[in-house]
């Protein structure tokens, strides 16, 4: 299976995501899974309509139950609506909210509590500490994006040796058969180059894009 997530982050508005969904028009083949992480206001407006692709969130509360948390979503409120992945430690959260990897675990805990798949993220500096919270998972219950903070929203391609190699090091450090996507200026133009070493690619900027999502779903 290959994972090609979409991360919209704080884009769109209504008229937008409807103009995106009345351009999507991609038959999803049965060996790649398909999703993207919506800003939360549209995220139920979504999962109730037939619009073609799998809509998800991109965070979710530290709070695992409902309550007088003001502004938080918990796993509880998704109950009925439950998207199959949430995005966690995006480094977007962990660079403007200070998230550590202590909360991001904790978050993810709260999603597979739910059985929803958490994607957690990380770059290699927060990788060996995150590898040992995750020792009491099983790793079919999260997955991972590699996400180098520099090549986020750049263009900056890493060379093909220099990801081959740390794809080499991330699989050592992490429990065997650990999914990993990776992240980073992923464009139609570069996905192919993340095949072989990947279990999918997370892409930013270029999902905002029907047609060069598109591309991506194809070519990934
Ligand atoms: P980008 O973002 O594709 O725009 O670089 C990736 C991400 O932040 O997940």
């Amino acid at each position: 299976m290959r994972y090609i997530i979409g991360n919209w982050k704080a884009n769109l508005n209504l008229e937008e995501v409807d103009n995106f969904c009345q351009e999507w028009n991609v038959a999803t083949p049965n060996e790649k899974t398909v999703a993207l992480a919506v800003p939360c206001v549209f995220y139920a407006y979504l999962a109730t309509r037939k619009i073609g692709f799998t809509p998800i969130l991109q965070d979710i509360s530290i709070f695992g139950e409902n309550g007088a948390r003001t502004g938080e979503i918990t796993v509880e409120n998704l109950r009925g609506i439950e998207p199959p992945f949430t995005l966690v430690g995006h480094s977007e959260r962990r660079r403007d909210f200070g998230e550590t990897n202590e909360v991001i675990v904790a978050k993810a805990k709260n999603l597979m509590r739910a059985k929803i798949t958490p994607i957690i993220c990380f770059d290699l500096e927060q990788m060996e500490e995150l590898a040992k919270l995750l020792q009491e998972f099983a790793p079919k219950t999260y997955l991972l994006a590699y996400e180098p903070v520099d090549a986020i929203g750049t263009g900056k391609n890493l060379s093909g040796e220099l990801l081959q190699a740390q794809f080499k090091l991330i699989r050592q450090v992490f429990a065997p058969g650990t999914k990993i996507l990776y992240g980073g200026s992923v464009k139609a133009e570069n996905v192919a180059q993340y095949h072989d070493l990947s279990d999918g690619v997370l892409v930013g900027g270029a999902s905002l894009k029907p047609q060069e999502f598109a591309q991506i779903v194809e070519r990934a």
